[in-house]
């Protein structure tokens, strides 16, 4: 076990007394599934796309067929991708406490594949598709061999198919919304995982949860604006931490 990336001894009681504990994962959980994450100032997909021409309402406006084949080059991407360690550990630690809530901000279902369940996408799920008038789902059938351009919606005959996943300027699904929010206020211990914590309301879920007296553990190779409130950092790599963090809470388990 790599001591570097044990929870120290309080943190390890507190989890293992956790009723319920909130995790909220972010680009860096799928990292090391070989998904790029957002802000890396080489690798990240901010740092060669402009997100106002391919993320925002606007944007697939002025040219649906750019935006698609951009959503399709990612999609392919997502779907040759497989969970890691750290997923699978996650799937473990819901079994180990009495409730866990998962929130992600990831659109790519590495979480759902690996194991977990009911998992809260605040951002959507790039595998789904909806209707750009109504936001309707649309089916993958209605989408079969459209590589290069959106289908017309089924519902309205102005409306295209577009990603199921929110765009810079858009709301958030209300029900995931509320889900996270009440998970942050009920939870007594939050994990904070691959985030920058930069984007809004996702990075707000963990001060909710501090306010509310959680305990906060923050996973991420590179401080971030949540790093000094948290009672731990770990700067190393979701697989690596918690892969640690679950044998941790596994062993105390079995010897109680
Ligand atoms: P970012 O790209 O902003 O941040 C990824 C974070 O993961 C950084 O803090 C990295 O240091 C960290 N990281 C990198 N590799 C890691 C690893 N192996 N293990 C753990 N952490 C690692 O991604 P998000 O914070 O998720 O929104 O971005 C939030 C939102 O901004 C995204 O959901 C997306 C984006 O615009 C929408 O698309 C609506």
């Amino acid at each position: 076990m790599t001591v570097e990336f044990k929870l120290t001894e309080p943190l390890l009681e507190r989890l293992g007394q956790a009723r319920h504990v909130m995790v909220l994962t972010g680009a860096g959980m799928s990292a090391e599934s070989g998904i790029p994450t957002f802000r890396d100032a080489q690798t990240g997909l901010w740092a060669k796309f402009k997100p106002e021409e391919l993320a925002t309402p606007e944007a697939f406006e002025l040219n649906p067929a750019r935006v698609w084949q951009w959503y399709e080059e990612r999609r392919q991407q997502v779907a040759r991708a497989q969970p890691h360690a750290g997923h699978r550990a996650l799937v473990k630690m819901q079994r180990l406490v009495p409730s866990l809530s998962l929130i992600t901000q990831n659109v790519d279902g590495l979480h759902q594949l690996a194991g977990s369940q009911d998992v809260c996408e605040l951002h959507g799920n790039i595998h789904r598709s909806k209707c750009s008038v109504t936001h309707r789902p649309i089916s993958r059938e209605w989408l079969a061999d459209s590589p290069h351009g959106p289908p017309h919606s089924p519902y309205v005959r102005h409306g295209l198919a577009r990603p199921d996943v929110v765009w810079f300027g858009e709301v958030l699904p209300q029900e995931a919304v509320d889900t996270a929010m009440a998970a942050a206020a009920r939870c007594t211990f939050c994990f904070s995982i691959g985030t920058t914590s930069l984007v809004h309301p996702a990075a707000s879920l963990p001060l909710i949860a501090l306010e509310h007296g959680s305990a906060l553990v923050e996973i991420n190779p590179s401080e971030t604006p949540l790093s000094l409130q948290a009672d731990q950092c770990f700067r190393g790599t979701a697989s690596e931490v918690l892969t640690v963090i679950v044998s941790q809470l596994r062993d105390l388990k079995t010897n109680r």
